[in-house]
């Protein structure tokens, strides 16, 4: 396989976009595209998750794959995708990608969580619309700097939360704008599955030989140095550790608390509590409830509203909170809003139902067709329409759910947000989680 080659001095350049002192302040410019112009797209995680983003975007005519990265050079990931885009232009280190990326209109970042902002934040400087995989971000900090620098660069960004475009959540969202369950009183939501990752309690002792094929240490990125353990942490059991992921809530919270968000127009909470057991070192804990207080807006009963999350194998709502007709099973997840004139089960993912049944046996829900996540951000890139997902409205979406990951780790305290002054005004371990520290040498110049 090829690799590009980048004289040094350009590649030490390339290091400033992504943090250190040097870093560029040139904010970029996005490319009017012309009617025959096709969108020239670079794809940053080429496997895993990555191979169905990217494929679904390369499925709009209008777009073409120009450059694709992967620290894992091996047949599953960036041979596979150098097999499908051949004449992309390659790499495995997204520095060197996205240094004199006048080739590059757009961004696509499905690497694992903590790489999200340092390689969207330098996209999105370099003035590239940004797709980037959920939860948007690894740390609160990070969040508001994405939204921010978004906002600054003026180009199109969705964030990969694709069952927001799904026909089940669409239509659960218009049953709650037509007013079908009224305002509404109470939310619960839950992802009661287990762990789809490999369980660990500790970090393990020694190190198993790195790969050929894999570059260990990009894969670390920003995060804390370790020795390589096959299987702990790449390919995807990099969710279970704290420096990498948010656990269930961060993997899961911006798919299932979505349609709430959307449906009730939430913003920030005002509170946030967690009861779980302390957290084990390094890992995240395998259940958790987080109750969480919204400012009510239009769409809720009270001055606040409250909603509750549950994760871990078997953790659904209490029956008494939900009132469900006895019998009736809820799904492995999703969520359950109680409005002043009935119930709205969103089971994640299927078709919205309304209690009690017998109140809306007559009831004809009007379904909401489907979009296309992938190929409406391309689109607009292009100029026609708009996402549904900019990181305006994943930004805060992905602070509220990063703040339950906080809760999770400050069991027992019921923690205050000021979302203006980003601040935990209460607890000030907790406030500490908001950012984090970044590897030497890889410290971005956006962090503060
Ligand atoms: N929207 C969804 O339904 C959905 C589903 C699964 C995963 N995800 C998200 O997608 C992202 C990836 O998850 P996954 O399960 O595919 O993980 P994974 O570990 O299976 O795959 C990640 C891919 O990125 C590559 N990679 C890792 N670090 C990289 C770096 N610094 N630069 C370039 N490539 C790098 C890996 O080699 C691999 O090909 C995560 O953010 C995850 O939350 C979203």
């Amino acid at each position: 396989m090829s690799h590009e080659r980048i004289p040094r001095r350009r590649f030490l350049k390339s290091v400033a976009i992504a943090g250190g002192a040097g870093a560029l302040t040139a904010h970029g410019w996005s490319r009017v595209l012309g009617a025959n112009e096709r969108l020239r797209v670079a794809s940053i995680g080429v496997g895993g998750k990555g191979w169905s983003d990217h494929t679904s975007v390369a499925d709009s005519p209008h777009v073409e794959i120009v450059a694709i990265c992967d620290v894992e050079e091996g047949p599953e990931n960036l041979g596979k995708a150098a097999e499908r885009y051949p004449h992309a232009r390659r790499s495995t280190d997204w520095r060197r990608l996205l240094d004199g990326s006048g080739d590059i209109d757009a961004v696509i970042v499905s690497t694992p969580d903590h790489m999200h902002a340092p390689i969207a934040m330098t996209a999105l400087r370099l003035g590239k619309h940004v797709f980037c995989q959920k939860p948007l971000t690894h740390t609160v900090f990070e969040a508001r700097q994405m939204r921010l620098a978004a906002a600054k660069a003026g180009v199109v960004t969705q964030m990969g939360n694709q069952i927001q475009s799904h026909g089940a959540y669409r239509t659960a969202v218009k049953l709650v704008h037509d007013g079908v369950i009224g305002k509404v009183k109470e939310v619960h939501s839950w992802q009661s599955g287990p762990m789809r990752w490999m369980l660990v309690d500790d970090r393990p002792a020694g190190a198993d030989p790195i790969p050929a094929t894999l570059h260990w240490d990009d894969w670390l990125g920003v995060a804390p140095s370790r020795p390589y353990k096959e299987k702990i942490y790449h390919p995807h059991n990099w969710r279970a550790w704290q420096d990498f992921s948010n656990g269930q809530l961060g993997d899961f919270g911006c798919h299932i608390l979505d349609p709430v968000f959307l449906a009730l127009r939430l913003t920030a909470p005002a509170t946030i509590r967690a009861e779980a057991e302390p957290l084990p070192r390094e890992v995240w804990t395998r259940r958790a409830s987080v109750r969480y207080e919204f400012p009510g807006t239009e769409l809720t009963a009270g001055t606040t509203l409250p909603l509750t999350w549950y994760d871990g194998a078997g953790h659904v709502p209490p029956r008494e909170a939900v009132g469900l007709p006895e019998g009736h099973r809820l799904p492995v997840s999703g969520s359950l809003l109680l409005g002043e004139k009935g119930s709205l089960l969103i089971p994640h993912v299927a078709a919205p139902r309304l209690f009690p049944e017998e109140k809306f046996a007559d009831h004809e829900i009007e379904t909401v067709p489907a979009r296309d996540h992938y190929i409406s951000w391309a689109d607009a890139c292009r100029g026609e329409g708009r996402t549904t997902s900019s990181f305006d409205y994943a930004g805060p979406l992905t602070e509220a759910v990063l703040l339950g990951s906080i809760a999770i780790r400050t069991p027992g305290e019921t923690l205050r947000w000021d979302q203006a002054g980003l601040k935990i005004t209460n607890v000030p371990a907790a406030d500490a989680l908001l950012r984090k520290t970044y590897r030497e040498g890889w410290e971005p110049s956006w962090q503060s």
